[in-house]
């Protein structure tokens, strides 16, 4: 089969595209012949050599995927062949990767992909899906009538944070680098929607919402807890998740005084059953159309290479190229 791979860490010109055998499922596992996959920043950490992980070699590089069933392990029960399916949590952990035209995929990371929705977009929404679910209601349990900020609102996760967060009945507000992204935003769902680069956050916030906020989700890897924690209402709840080398100065009495609480979480470290009651949310969400992958470009997995060079621009460099997910199909 043709996949996207590593042999050692290092820049993106290290993903070489080509033939591997295909793998065999095991017991439990789902072979998936893969009909798309989504790139996220931890994938350019991981190919990077950022974050350290056991890597088998070859190293087929991604979390994400959706296809269909081509052959069931003996002990699977939940899917047979030609199901549709979707998952995240791959290419981690020691667990090969999705950019390839096939996967074995254990059964507990694979969810049903709703009728109707198309697999681009069950991969797109896959990790930053299963991420945004985590932090709202395992995490921050926001409640409908609540209101969040969600730092980074045309991002991978931040998009979904900010549909989500409609979802669940909540009041949005969302920051953009640029009208386009601004208008991305709206079209998601967000209330309110600031301008980072003209508009000054903490001004317009007390503009928007004098009680502050309920919810804080940071996407950034540079918080500013001076300006969440002025930010959050009483009671506050603030998500980091990004930023693993950030070490920002954090402001302790006015956090505690008002009764804030701070989460912070991989959802790779999330079980399966964690990942699974996100799944059933998302499924809903995608199959009512109150969720959909913004997606902001389809490109072929042999250009993986040059994907990865555009996400970690995007994320890292601030380039401003990307406004949401790239997709790729094998
Ligand atoms: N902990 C976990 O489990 C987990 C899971 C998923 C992702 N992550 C991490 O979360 C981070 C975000 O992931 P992602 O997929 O959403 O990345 P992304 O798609 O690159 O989005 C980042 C967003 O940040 C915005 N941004 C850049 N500079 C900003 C600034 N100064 N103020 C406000 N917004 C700004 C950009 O929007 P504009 O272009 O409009 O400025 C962009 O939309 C990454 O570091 C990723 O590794 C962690």
């Amino acid at each position: 089969m043709k996949a996207a791979y590593i042999i050692k860490t290092g820049p993106p010109e290290n993903i070489l595209y080509g033939d591997l055998p295909a793998p065999k499922p095991g017991p439990t596992q789902c072979l998936v012949k893969v009909s798309a996959v989504a790139l996220n920043p931890v994938d350019t950490y991981i190919r990077g050599g950022m974050i350290q992980m056991p890597l088998p070699s070859p190293f087929i590089v991604g979390c994400d995927l959706a296809g269909t069933v081509a052959e069931a392990g003996p002990g699977v029960t939940r899917f047979e062949p030609g199901d549709r399916v979707w998952g995240s949590n791959q290419g981690l952990l020691g667990r090969q990767g999705t950019f390839a035209e096939y996967c074995a995929v254990d059964e507990c990371w694979l969810y049903p992909t709703p009728d109707g929705v198309a697999d681009e977009q069950a991969a797109g929404v896959a990790l930053v899906g299963i991420t945004a679910h985590l932090g709202l209601v395992r995490d921050a349990k926001l409640e409908k009538g609540e209101t969040i900020f969600v730092n980074g609102g045309s991002g991978g996760v931040g998009s979904t944070v900010v549909q989500m967060s409609k979802a669940i009945g909540a009041r949005a507000i969302a920051t953009a680098g640029s009208d386009k992204n601004a208008e991305l935003c709206r079209q998601l769902g967000a209330d309110f929607v600031i301008n980072y680069k003209i508009q000054n956050v903490e001004v317009e916030l007390k503009k928007i919402a004098p009680a502050g906020v309920n919810v804080w989700w940071e996407t950034l890897r540079e918080p500013n807890f001076d300006l969440a924690v002025g930010a959050l209402s009483a009671r506050g709840r603030m998500i980091v998740m990004a930023g693993r080398e950030a070490r920002p100065p954090f402001p302790v009495g006015p956090f505690y005084v008002k009764g804030c609480t701070l989460h912070g979480f991989v959802v790779f470290m999330a079980s399966p059953e964690e990942q699974q009651d996100a799944a059933d949310d998302i499924n809903r969400w995608l199959a009512e159309g109150k969720l959909r992958a913004n997606i902001d470009r389809v490109m072929p997995v042999s250009q993986a290479a040059l994907a990865h060079r555009l996400q970690e621009e995007s994320t890292i460099g601030h380039s401003g190229a990307l406004a949401g997910k790239i997709v790729l199909k094998p």
